[in-house]
């Protein structure tokens, strides 16, 4: 059994046939033409593959992201195509290619790594932590009919994907400096979102500068209008879209979109009849999870005030001792068990244990330091939960793009 990472065409007899039967519907007569139309999009992947001789067990791949962290854009790993053939499941192999791509992608200079888990109790073993999910907003596309009076500044641009698409990516990479837990796609894989010529994409513009923008396709007269990702810079971007989409009144039901984890839709509009839902299965339905790659590549990112010693357990890649500090604003992080004359002294204080999806769920502001132990993700004293607390404090993280 050897893992080996493969690159270009050998993804078209390798990891490409795993894919296609991991999730896809099959049998298909998925030819070696629709194959190759994705292999561009592929193509800077990290793509790793378990092999017994000429047969291709298991696959995973890297795609090179940037993440928002709390104001600071880091290099993110985004985790995808993890997918293991049927005769060789429950063997370890994906567990096995994760570690190895994990360590690979640390080495590469990835601080950060995401993914859409298809259970989440195997990704935390792994050092993953759940993040809130996006919300699936309903409602009738009639209750929108008082904003059609409304006169709002700005304006809003309609077109196919394949034409509106450099406006939406360069609103993609604004929202990535300015929202936590924000991610964007490289260059060749956002393409085939283009490519796929699938979706209509409006953007919204106030003194000449975007403040919103969705994808989205209509399912047929009298049908749902289906959204992907309101997202907007703030309330003006988000009236104009909305305003945008009453224009359908005559057309269709529903509007039917995804909104960041903190939208409040039931006051979008008076009389708004609307169901927000957060509804989790697996596989179908995860929330994202994310988790540290590198400790001290988090120095620099915004935090408050505080002084903790943190004990990193069970992890293959940041297990150790750290001190964290909020000084002047931003993160300081030192490792006390490795760094000569910065030990004991420097770490008194309160302290706490954590495991690697403990630390995520606090850095990416997903719990509170004493959700930790009822969730075995970590313990910590009520002063150094205070500490923690005070340190990193709860921020709800909006993962973009979707799976
Ligand atoms: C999900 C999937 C990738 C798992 O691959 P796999 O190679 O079977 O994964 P592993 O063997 O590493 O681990 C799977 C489970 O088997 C268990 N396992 C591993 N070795 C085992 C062994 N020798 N005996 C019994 N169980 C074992 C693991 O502990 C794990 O369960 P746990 O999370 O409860 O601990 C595979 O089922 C698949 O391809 N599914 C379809 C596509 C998909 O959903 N991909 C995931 C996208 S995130």
């Amino acid at each position: 059994m050897k893992i080996r990472q493969i690159l270009g065409d050998e993804r078209l007899t390798t990891s490409f046939p795993l894919q296609a039967y991991a999730f896809g519907p099959s049998p298909s007569d998925s030819s070696a033409a629709e194959f190759g139309r994705a292999l561009p999009y592929h193509d800077g992947n990290h793509t790793l593959v378990v092999e017994d001789g000429a047969t291709t067990l298991a696959t995973a791949s890297a795609i090179p992201m940037w993440q928002n962290l709390r104001g600071t854009v880091l290099p993110m790993a985004g985790v995808a195509w993890v997918a293991t053939h049927p005769m060789a499941r429950r063997l370890g192999h994906s567990h096995a290619l994760m570690v190895r791509l994990l360590g690979e992608m640390r080495e590469a200079g990835h601080v950060i790594s995401a993914l859409y888990p298809f259970r989440t109790s195997f990704y935390q073993r792994l050092g993953y932590a759940s993040l809130p999910m996006a919300r699936t907003v309903t409602f009738p596309v009639a209750d929108l009919e008082p904003l059609l009076g409304v006169d709002l500044p700005g304006e809003v641009d309609w077109q196919p994907m394949d034409t509106g698409y450099d406006a939406f990516r360069q609103f993609n990479r604004r929202l990535l400096g300015e929202r936590h837990g924000f991610a964007l796609f490289p260059e060749h894989h956002a393409a085939g979102l283009r490519d796929r010529r699938d979706r209509w994409v409006v953007t919204a513009t106030v003194d000449e500068e975007v403040v919103g923008a969705v994808t989205y396709r209509i399912a047929g007269q009298g049908g749902d209008l289906r959204a992907d990702d309101l997202l907007t810079s703030g309330p003006r971007g988000r009236a104009l879209l909305l305003r945008f989409f009453a224009h359908h009144i005559d057309q269709v039901s529903n509007v039917v979109l995804t909104a960041a984890p903190d939208e409040l839709p039931e006051l979008w509009a008076p009389d708004l009849r609307v169901r927000t839902e957060a509804e989790v299965s697996f596989p179908g339905a995860p929330p994202p999870m994310a988790r540290v790659l590198a400790v001290e590549g988090l120095r620099g990112i915004a935090v408050g005030p505080g002084r903790v010693s943190v004990d990193l357990v069970d992890d293959p890649f940041i297990a150790g001792r750290y001190l964290f500090e909020g000084s002047g604003g931003r993160l300081e992080v030192t490792r006390t068990d490795v760094t000569p004359g910065r030990g004991s002294s420097q770490a008194s204080g309160p302290s706490a244990t954590l495991t690697s999806a403990g630390l995520a769920a606090l850095v990416f502001g997903a719990l509170d330091p004493l959700d930790l132990a009822a969730q075995r993700l970590g313990s910590a004293s009520t002063e150094a939960a205070a500490e923690l607390r005070s340190l990193l404090p709860r921020d709800t993280p909006y993962l973009f793009p979707p799976r």
